[in-house]
């Protein structure tokens, strides 16, 4: 029986509970999507199609739900997915892509957001280390409009891979200004995206020696 597992960090104030939800397969894949259709499709307007893909086969899933103090439910709120990305010259870094990243509407600007991030980056630095690697670039094509949040959590907009070699050795990239960011832009899913990035190094007491 596929039972749902309980994420290191899964309780936390107020009653909510974060799943990791490791395959399609898995019992809470359904509220993942229940949440997806609902954010992008619903909300966003994005294809119904594209928005479930093939990379949902093989992605680790997301799921943090909500259960009222006097309720029996267990409501989902928030998901994301985050999958393996291959890019050759990553120095033998890890490198994943995140992507997904929904909060139902009524549920937001309570930490949930903030809280999906955090749990994908332990879940990133958990199997950075155990694969040995130095560490972990996370990669993301953001909306535009929301980038600001990520950079909050210290992604950087990236114009160049070059500047994964700089986020790597810990240098600072600089913020595009409004007019920069427009010219960074492209569409996917018919919404304007940048590309992000995120490098996590690995702390040696982590990985196995
Ligand atoms: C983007 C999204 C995931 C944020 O989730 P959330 O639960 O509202 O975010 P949080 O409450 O955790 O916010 C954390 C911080 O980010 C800030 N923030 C949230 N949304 C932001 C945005 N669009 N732009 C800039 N900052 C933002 C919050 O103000 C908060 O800042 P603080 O720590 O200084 O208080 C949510 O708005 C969402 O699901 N939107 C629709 C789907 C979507 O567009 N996903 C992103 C695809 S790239």
């Amino acid at each position: 029986m596929l039972t749902a597992t309980p994420h290191p960090f899964s309780v936390f104030p107020m009653s909510f509970s974060v799943v990791e939800v490791p395959s399609k397969e898995h019992a809470h894949f359904e509220s993942c999507k229940k949440i997806r259709l609902e954010v992008f499709v619903e909300e966003q307007g994005v294809d119904a199609d594209s928005e479930l893909d093939d990379i949902d086969d093989h992605a680790q899933h997301f799921l943090i739900t909500w259960k009222a103090d006097s309720g029996e439910n267990e409501i989902p709120v928030a998901t994301m997915r985050m999958f393996s990305y291959d890019v050759p010259e990553q120095s033998g870094n890890l490198v994943l892509k995140m992507g997904r990243i929904a909060v139902v509407k009524s549920f937001r600007k309570h930490g949930l957001g903030r809280k999906l991030l955090e749990v994908a980056e332990h879940y990133a630095v958990s199997r950075s280390a155990e694969q040995q690697k130095p560490g972990v670039f996370l990669y993301l094509h953001s909306q535009s409009d929301k980038h600001g949040f990520y950079t909050r959590f210290g992604y950087s907009v990236v114009r160049s891979a070059a500047q994964l070699d700089e986020l790597r050795d810990g240098k600072l990239i600089k913020e595009p200004d409004e007019l920069e960011l427009k010219s960074l832009e492209f569409v996917e899913d018919g919404i304007l995206h940048v590309r992000m990035a995120k490098y996590i190094p690995c702390p040696f007491d982590q990985r196995k020696c």
